[in-house]
């Protein structure tokens, strides 16, 4: 089992560039097959959830050949299989937006209902009650989700809550239903829109993604297109607060520094310098932190998707901080693993009362979930010692060369695969 050793103490210091935004990828590959013509897909993320949804599409005749690590061509005119196997939905809840795609382009999905995730319940109500109300006959037969009808229409639909995966895959089936649709209280997530506007380069015609409500002229066909995906702002807010946590200066290059305002601000709460430039951002952390409140909300808010991380830096800011988690109610699990590094932290409902320490010190942990996985090696590369982090599977899921991009910032930090790379590791770091 493949594990991260590191040897925490170095400030984080130099260049690093951020891929493609794995939620955005997610999206634009599903809406890919709606239509017949190749699409070119471009700066996409080398990561694990990525390459399980490429294999999810190959097996429904999805034609994909990989051009380069980073861009994709994909051919759908062959998909005639409309029903995808458990096997990989089970590995990547967001195959699920191969029900929209489908529905809009063939009028019938049969895909498995993804199961609970380790951050909390994730029902899909919303996107069931936007394809009933575009038309489709939504059935859930021996664990799949029927999605079926003669004629799909335009409609007014409301969102009770803001989703973003009921925005995506809602405006992918009305994209090519007949008529207009408006879709109420919709996410503004910067990935929403890279969605919106990928649909729009293969000829669809959505007006209004970014803001709360989206308007939606159905056509009947989409044609090809030549798209390049935005960068990832959870992976660039990721680097940002392992600058911060390690007192480091880190360039975090090839960003929309507008998607990071949110975790801009809160560095600058707590004692950082940060620089904008065009598409760039520079961090630097020369003093101790301080405290702050944190809530997670959805975009334009703090996102739920960066709690981990600012967490795990509030633990060694002075103070006492609160955070809330108001998106998903079980995202508080890797404050259990680094009370085990010294930090103290008490959780209450979706409230974490955080106390920093002067320092946080090595210990084995285990990665609960992705977000709280990459938010443990930043715990790990800001504490004194030695942190082995298990099950880094979860972080291999959305981080691409994770452990080489921070090496490149000067952290001592190996996969390793065997007692034998563990040792010479220890040899070579002291
Ligand atoms: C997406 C992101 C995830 C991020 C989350 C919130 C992808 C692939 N994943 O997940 O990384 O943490 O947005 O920014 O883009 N809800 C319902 N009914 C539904 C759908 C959602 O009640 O039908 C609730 C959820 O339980 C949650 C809230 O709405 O409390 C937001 O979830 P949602 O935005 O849908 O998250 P995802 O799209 O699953």
């Amino acid at each position: 089992m493949e594990q991260y050793i590191i040897k925490g103490g170095n400030p984080l210091v130099g260049e690093v560039e951020i891929s493609g935004a794995k939620n955005a990828a997610l999206g634009i590959l599903a809406a890919a097959i709606m239509t017949d013509d190749t699409v070119l897909i471009e700066n996409l993320p080398d990561v694990r959830d990525i390459n399980v949804l490429l294999e999810a599409m190959e097996s429904i005749g999805v034609r994909v050949e990989r051009l380069t690590r980073h861009t994709v061509l994909l051919n759908s005119a062959d998909v005639g299989e409309v029903c995808v196997d458990y096997e990989y939905i089970k590995k990547i809840r967001a195959s699920y937006y191969l029900i929209g795609a489908l529905l809009g382009k063939h009028k019938m999905a049969r895909v498995p209902l993804p199961g609970g995730c380790n951050i909390g319940s994730r029902p899909i109500d919303l996107h069931i009650k936007g394809f009933k109300a575009l038309g489709a006959h939504v059935s859930i037969r021996n664990g799949f989700i029927i999605a079926e009808t003669d004629h799909l229409h335009g409609s007014h639909i409301y969102l009770d809550t803001v989703s973003v995966g009921a925005t995506i895959n809602i405006m992918m089936a009305a994209a090519m239903a007949d008529g207009r649709t408006i879709i109420e209280n919709c996410a503004r997530e910067p990935h929403v829109v890279d969605v919106a506007n990928f649909l729009n380069s293969m000829g669809a015609s959505i007006r209004g993604a970014g803001t709360d409500v989206i308007r939606i002229r159905g056509v009947e066909k989409l044609h090809k297109t030549e798209y390049s995906i935005i960068p990832d702002q959870i992976e660039a807010g990721t680097f940002m607060f392992a600058a911060a946590a390690t007192k480091g200066d880190v360039m975090v290059k090839h960003v929309i520094p507008k998607h990071l305002e949110a975790t801009t601000a809160k560095l600058l709460e707590i004692g950082c310098e940060v620089e904008e430039f065009d598409d760039a951002v520079r961090v630097v952390a020369s003093r101790r932190l301080q405290s702050t409140n944190v809530k997670t909300l959805p975009y334009p808010g703090y996102p739920t998707d960066m709690q981990p991380q600012i967490g795990v830096t509030l633990a060694i800011a002075k103070g006492t901080s609160i955070v809330t988690e108001s998106i998903f109610e079980n995202r508080f699990k890797y404050l259990d693993e680094l009370a085990r590094m010294g930090a103290e932290a008490r959780v209450e409902s979706n409230t974490a009362i955080i106390t920093g320490v002067e320092k946080l010190t090595g210990a084995r942990m285990s990665v609960p979930d992705l977000r709280a996985g990459a938010a443990l090696v930043i715990a790990g590369l800001a504490a004194e010692g030695e942190t082995i982090l298990d099950d880094i599977v979860y972080i291999q899921r959305g981080y691409e060369a994770f452990e080489e991009k921070l090496r490149g910032l000067g952290a001592e930090i190996e996969k390793v695969d065997t007692e034998r790379e563990l040792r010479k590791f220890r040899l070579r770091h002291g």
